[in-house]
């Protein structure tokens, strides 16, 4: 049965900060093939839900999520699983959700307006695959949607954590030609983005060759991007402890635009786990690691991400994390339970942990992150920084930004959004600070 093309459409991304770009980029993808977009999955012709596959809640949030999307009348959108769960599932999507059009992966969503056209004429579309020709290629020019914006550099990852999904949903690890992302990078910042931050599954692995040919690491890129004019800040995430290279640890030291603050997951404090892991470093290593980037920079905020209860982890594992997150002093951290997945070596080794214990212990860590965290942004207090304001704040005449440490702040102003101002910080709360702008606009 053939259904009138949708007219609109509406986005729903899950998980990951690669996730929110991929959805602003299949954004404008639609919108170049003339669709609306809406704000409400109810008031669109076609709903894109654009899932994460990392751990178990968030892969099955996408069903409940389907079954959502009927409406009153009895009638339901076209309905497009995009992301990892589509990648890892593919078609099962489709038996087990009569309802869903289109199954696309995160590697193949530049063909959503063919796949469009196929449900269209009433065919169920799926697209799986893994094209060696970029997707990027084949996707229109980005136009910024506030002050800050995403721009993947790397994707995939080819170091098989014995936990993780990522390997087989976002594939092997890849880096975007230079060209591409200096391309991107230039138009951002003259649709009006004044900060840029780089992606990738390990970002800091990204390689390539610049315009005269020299081989390049995130740091050469990261110090080209602080030279285009209206770029003010650069972030990057995910990294691995293994590729913080001299250069991009120096790169802290040297460059102004990029902030201080560095999100690099350690995930356990105990070497025998993290040997099981199949992390390839240990927490000397990676203490190391911290060592160095805190002598370039001495100001860096540090950010993780931890697991708890991974296959075989005892007490003794688990103080060992304690033991290092103490040690780190961390300005905030994701700490999540193990959550077993189908393909991966460790959903079958012996040893679970009880989900009972998993979760006391995830208690426990989130209490001491959570101190951390406030620690940090009590230290703050008393302090003038650089604020640029994202967004409005909940009530008139607020605005909500951040700080180069990346907490958020709350200011009363009226400044324009995109406004990079020198902000005095009065108060450190848990999850935010509070400051009064300063009269002088920051340089
Ligand atoms: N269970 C729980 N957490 C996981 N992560 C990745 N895979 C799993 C899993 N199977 C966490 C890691 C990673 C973050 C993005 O998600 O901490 O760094
Ligand atoms: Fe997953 Fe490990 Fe690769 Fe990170 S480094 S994406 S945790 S396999």
């Amino acid at each position: 049965m053939t259904r009138t093309p949708p007219k609109s459409f509406h986005i729903k991304s899950f998980g990951c900060q690669m996730n929110a770009y991929d959805g602003a980029r299949m954004a404008e993808l639609l919108e170049t093939q003339g669709l609306a977009a809406a704000d409400r999955a109810e008031a669109a012709d076609l709903v894109v839900l654009n899932t994460c596959h990392i751990r178990e809640k968030a892969a099955e949030k996408v069903y409940s999520d389907i079954g959502r999307l009927k409406r009153a009348d009895g009638s339901r959108p076209m309905i497009a699983v995009a992301g990892c769960v589509a990648q890892a599932e593919g078609e099962e999507i489709t038996r087990r959700a009569k309802s869903v059009d289109i199954v696309v992966g995160p590697q193949a969503y530049h063909n959503l307006p063919a796949l469009v056209a196929e449900a269209t004429r009433g065919g169920r579309a799926l697209d799986t695959d893994m094209p060696v020709v970029s997707k990027f290629e084949s996707l229109p020019r980005r136009r910024a949607q506030g002050p800050s914006a995403f721009l993947t550099v790397q994707e995939g990852c080819d170091k098989f954590c014995t936990y993780c999904v990522v390997p087989y949903t976002r594939g092997a690890e890849v880096s975007r030609p230079w060209r591409a992302v200096m391309d991107e990078a230039r138009a951002l910042a003259d649709a009006g983005a004044c900060e840029i931050s780089l992606l990738g599954q390990n970002v800091n692995a990204w390689r390539g060759e610049d315009e005269a040919g020299r081989p390049q690491g995130l740091d050469g890129l990261i110090r080209a991007i602080d030279r285009i004019p209206g770029v003010r800040r650069i972030r990057y995430t995910t990294s691995h402890p293994n590729d913080m290279t001299d250069g991009l640890i120096a790169a802290h030291a040297e460059v102004a635009g990029l902030m201080p603050f560095l999100h690099l997951p350690v995930q356990a404090g105990s070497d025998r786990i993290l040997k099981a892991m199949n992390r390839s470093h240990t927490t000397a290593s990676y203490l190391r690691v911290i060592e160095r980037v805190r002598a370039a920079r001495p100001d860096i905020a540090i950010s993780g991400d931890f697991i708890v209860g991974f296959p075989g982890e005892t007490e003794a594992d688990f103080a060992a994390t304690l033991a290092l997150v103490a040690e780190i002093g961390h300005a905030q951290a994701f700490s999540f339970k193990y959550s077993p997945r189908p393909g991966t070596p460790a959903a079958t080794m012996a040893d679970q942990v009880p989900a009972e214990v998993m979760h006391a212990r995830l208690l426990r860590l989130q209490a001491l992150i959570a101190a951390q965290a406030h620690a940090f942004n009590r230290a703050s207090e008393g302090l003038v920084m650089p604020v640029l304001l994202e967004r409005n704040g909940k009530k008139p005449g607020q605005r909500l930004g951040k700080s180069p440490y990346l907490q958020s702040v709350l200011v009363d102003s009226e400044l324009p959004i995109g406004s990079l101002v020198d902000v005095a910080i009065v108060a450190g709360g848990p999850n935010s600070l509070q400051g009064i702008v300063h009269a002088r606009a920051a340089a």
